[in-house]
């Protein structure tokens, strides 16, 4: 007899299933509830809802664990590229070589975009924010490459199209906004390298691959690839169930992801230490702040809705912060404010009790300083890294056999029924 939950209301018992994963987390299915009693659940921003089944990654908050299709995000960091990492995410296992190889000349294959594209960057404000551009071309790649999504082939072909590509638009972006000349990607360069080349390259200063900074772009890629159901992810999911093409779900993933409580965090981190330094660098008053109630102030980097421990990507960025700025031969004062001001809140009771630590943007933004990715790129990097996975989940939820058009109900909270009243009246 498989586990259930019994509701009673008004008399009557509602006996709801039990579903359990594989780690032993459980859920009430309340998909019949409603049927059954007349009553619908209310979980303001999801708090307690699950809003699918889901194989491709597991986090556990409590303990600090992150596993991509069961593989440990340590061991990935440490072994895997970020071209694996994403097969492995939208394919469900790592490739082996022949597969990866395929991959790869595809990806290359699919580098370049439409050569009309770049007038639509040449007509953004030279003020636009780099993520409010990314949402629009990847939307825009739609017009130029209308594919049908029917077949398993024709899937791929759009998912590496859209995985090469996005990595050309965001250094296009760069390059245009400054006024520079777009460089091209290279058919010798692997993904990341690739990607700085285009970003940085230019005729009077060839850019020189240094293998340290590309492994710091693998690892923050990899570390940023998925991480289930959060609010970008959800929007591409929810998005994705009207059954739009892949380029409008995954334009809205980015759209929802540019939000300081989101991946644009990583910006507001580097915001918040640079105000911090320009105050004289005590972190004390911020720390103040950030607990005072009547203070709209958070700080940003800290706190999760599903960590309430170290966010173990967040432990792996902070090493990868002291190893590239000591090759590199970088002193950032900001590493030092961050080193500082994360003291300061592990040993603050409130900040213990309220089981708020460092997440995934803390430490991230001084890793792109120190590469020369400019602050208002961050978060179009948490894009890029975060690509493979809003795929794989819009993949998933296509194969799903209970996957249905999301549609959330509410609890109507207006006036009851009123009278239309003429103009003349009012
Ligand atoms: C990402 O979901 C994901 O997986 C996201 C992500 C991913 O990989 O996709 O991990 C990436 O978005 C990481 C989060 C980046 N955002 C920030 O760093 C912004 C700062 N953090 C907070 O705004 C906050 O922690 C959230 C939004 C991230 C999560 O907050 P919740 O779960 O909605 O909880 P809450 O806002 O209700 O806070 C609970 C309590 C409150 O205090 P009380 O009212 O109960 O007294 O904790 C306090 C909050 O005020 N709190 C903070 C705080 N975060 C929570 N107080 C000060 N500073 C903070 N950063």
């Amino acid at each position: 007899m498989s586990d259930t939950a019994k509701l009673e209301y008004q008399g009557r018992i509602y006996e709801l299933p039990i579903v359990e994963g594989t780690e032993g987390e459980k859920a009430i299915d309340i998909s019949e509830l409603r049927n059954q009693s007349g009553l619908i659940t209310l979980d303001p921003g999801y708090v307690n809802t699950g809003s699918c089944t889901s194989a491709i990654t597991f986090v556990d908050g409590e303990n600090g664990i992150l596993r991509y299709r069961g593989i440990p995000v340590e061991e990935l960091a440490e072994h895997a590229t970020f071209k694996e990492t994403a097969y492995l995410l939208i394919n469900g296992r790592l490739p082996n070589r022949s597969e990866l190889t395929r991959f790869s000349v595809l990806l290359n294959d699919h580098s370049l975009v439409h050569e009309d594209m770049r007038e639509f960057f040449s007509n953004f404000p030279r003020a636009s924010h780099p993520m409010g551009i990314l949402s629009s071309m990847v939307n825009t790649l739609r017009s130029f490459y209308p594919e049908l999504q029917t077949m398993e082939e024709e899937i791929n072909i759009t998912v590496t199209r859209l995985l090469s590509k996005v990595r050309t638009l965001a250094a296009m972006s760069y390059k245009i906004s400054r006024g520079h000349r777009v460089v091209y990607p290279r058919p010798d360069l692997a993904y990341c390298a690739n990607f700085l080349n285009m970003m940085f390259d230019s005729p009077v200063r060839p850019y020189e691959i240094d293998q340290d900074v590309v492994h710091a772009l693998r690892l923050f890629w990899v570390l940023h690839a998925d991480h289930e159901q959060n609010c970008s992810t959800s929007a591409v999911r929810l998005v994705g169930s009207a059954r739009v093409n892949l380029y409008a779900a995954i334009s809205s993933g980015i759209a929802a992801l540019w939000g300081p409580l989101h991946g644009g965090a990583n910006q507001a981190v580097i915001e918040m230490l640079e105000e911090i330094e320009e105050k004289g660098g005590d972190v004390k008053p911020f720390v103040k702040r950030a607990k005072d109630r009547n203070d709209p102030f958070r700080l940003m980097g800290f706190g999760h809705r599903i960590y309430k421990a170290y966010d173990p990507r967040a432990r792996i960025m902070k090493k990868i912060c002291d190893t590239l700025l000591e090759k590199l031969h970088i002193r950032d004062p900001l590493l030092e404010i961050a080193k500082d001001l994360e003291q300061t809140v592990l040993e603050d009771d409130w900040f213990v009790e309220h089981r708020l630590y460092p997440n995934v943007d803390f430490y991230s933004g001084i890793v792109l300083r120190a590469i020369g990715i400019p602050t208002n790129m961050f978060t179009v990097m948490f894009a890029i890294g975060r690509l493979p996975g809003w795929i794989a989940q819009w993949k998933e939820s296509l194969d799903d056999p209970n996957w249905k058009l999301g549609r959330p109900r509410q609890i109507y909270i207006g006036p009851s029924l009123t009278k239309f009243v003429p103009l003349e009246e009012r």
